[in-house]
């Protein structure tokens, strides 16, 4: 009969340990084996005390929050106590720069510092949080920008500074784009901010001719009152307008000043921009942002069919007259949708566009009417041309010049001018209303030869 297998073992084992290479290996591994140990038993009750004893929030990048709370952790907090001042030092900022263009002025730039990357602890009213602003390792398909989140964490007695932290946060927000408009642009798949948002213009600045102005801004006004008629009635609820004239008369001007009066950002794609396509445009129609006016420029792009190559071979813009239609009737049904749409060239659109819907409203927005080039006057010299007399030499001089000709003398077509180049002439005398009367002349835009 054989030994035993265990006594054998043992015997075996004790040899192994006498033999001091061995016991030595052994001892370092037990040891190892023991930190190990030890150190899981350490994260375990780590991980224990964090989810008994503290509570985290996760503020991803795409949430609209996360712009408030930079915001809000850049605010500068003294910190009375020493034990306070030591722990909430932040070693490590990033900078976040934009730049201001003010209207007739030069161009500024601010600079906020906000917490870089990595953890830091903050302390707020009688909470310490602790903020850890991660990139993450993953990318957005769309952009290629890492995902971003910032993620907040505090004692579970102190989880309540968190509604406090957000209401902050959003008022220092609110308070900040308080009287401007914010412009989203398209970048790749998505709405992005395009700049700073921009003081509020003025309606009172965009001078269009008799009643244009009044009739659009009450139509829209009415609009936005009749969700429940739309509802009711099963009709989407959407309105559109086409705003349509020559370059330099006030439309882009005209809808910036209206998204501000309505308290409304704008939304805005190029269609005759390379890289608009079918898809893409239906598409970012599905996503716009709440509150806005979706303006859609040179609308006429989407009707040319064949147009000229450019030397690098791109075709300019690919969105078609039929994937325009569908993009205006797509799938958002039920949400509100105010569209502004603008061209140059009212004759190259299709008549199918003028759908309620996709076109309620067609307005023109032309050249400059007598009663603007007043206008416009009024608001650049009112105050030094205290009793007109100014306005009307130079009303007279541009009645000269037959710019308001219904018909020039010999049949043919009037010289006309712009309201930008009224403004450009007024700009350029800023504070001499006889140098404007006297360069009235260079309103008159140059003979073109027509080639066709
Ligand atoms: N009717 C107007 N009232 C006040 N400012 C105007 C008016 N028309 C043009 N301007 C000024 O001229 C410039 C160009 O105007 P804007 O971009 O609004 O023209 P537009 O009609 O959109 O031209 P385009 O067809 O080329 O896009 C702006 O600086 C704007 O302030
Ligand atoms: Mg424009």
């Amino acid at each position: 009969m054989p030994e035993p297998a265990t006594a054998q073992s043992l015997i075996d084992l004790n040899a192994l340990l006498d033999n001091p290479v061995f016991a030595g290996g052994f001892g370092l591994a037990s040891l190892g084996a023991a930190v190990a140990f030890g150190r899981k038993g350490v994260l375990i009750a780590a991980g224990m005390i964090r989810r008994r004893m503290l509570v985290g929030v996760e503020i991803s990048r795409e949430d609209p929050a996360y712009p408030w709370i930079l915001a809000w952790l850049s605010q500068p907090r003294p910190q009375e106590t020493f034990l306070a001042k030591r722990l909430t030092r932040i070693n490590k900022l990033s900078v976040s720069t934009s730049t201001i263009t003010t209207p007739n002025g030069p161009t500024r730039a601010d600079f906020l510092l906000q917490p870089g990357y990595g953890s830091h602890i903050i302390k707020h009213k009688n909470a310490y949080i602790s903020v850890s602003r991660q990139k993450q390792t993953t990318a957005k398909m769309a952009t290629g920008e890492p995902h971003e989140t910032i993620e907040l964490t505090t004692l579970y007695a102190h989880r309540h500074i968190f509604e406090d932290v957000f209401t902050e946060a959003r008022a220092i927000a609110m308070q900040a784009n308080q009287g401007k408009t914010a412009v989203y642009s398209v970048r790749s798949f998505e709405w992005v901010p395009l700049g700073e948002p921009k003081r509020k213009r003025p309606l009172g600045s965009v001078v269009l001719d008799e009643g244009v102005k009044e009739g659009i801004v009450a139509d829209v006004r009415d609009f936005l009152t009749r969700q429940n008629w739309y509802d009711e009635r099963g009709i989407p609820y959407r309105r559109g307008y086409l705003l349509y004239g020559p370059p330099g008369s006030g439309k882009s001007s005209f809808i910036q000043a209206l998204a501000g009066e309505l308290d409304y950002s704008v939304s805005m794609v190029n269609l005759s921009e390379m890289g608009v396509t079918d898809d893409k445009l239906a598409f970012l129609l599905t996503k716009l942002p709440k509150r806005t006016i979706l303006l859609l420029e040179d609308v006429d792009a989407a009707f040319v069919n064949r147009r000229a190559r450019s030397a690098d071979g791109y075709n300019g813009a690919t969105v078609t007259f039929s994937g325009l239609l569908n993009a205006l009737d797509g799938l958002s049904a039920g949400e509100e949708r105010i569209a502004f749409l603008t061209t140059n060239h009212i004759e190259l659109l299709d008549p199918a566009l003028i759908r309620p819907g996709r076109v309620d409203m067609m307005v023109r927005v032309g050249e400059a009417t007598r009663y603007q080039a007043a206008q416009m006057w009024d608001r650049f010299y009112g105050d030094v041309d205290q009793d007109s007399s100014g306005r009307e030499r130079f009303l007279a001089r541009l009645q000269q010049l037959g710019l308001f000709d219904e018909e020039a003398k010999d049949g043919s077509a009037p010289p006309r001018t712009s309201t930008a180049a009224i403004q450009g002439l007024f700009l350029f005398n800023k504070n001499d209303m006889e140098g404007a009367i006297n360069m009235a002349e260079g309103l008159i835009p140059p003979k073109v030869e027509q080639d066709q």
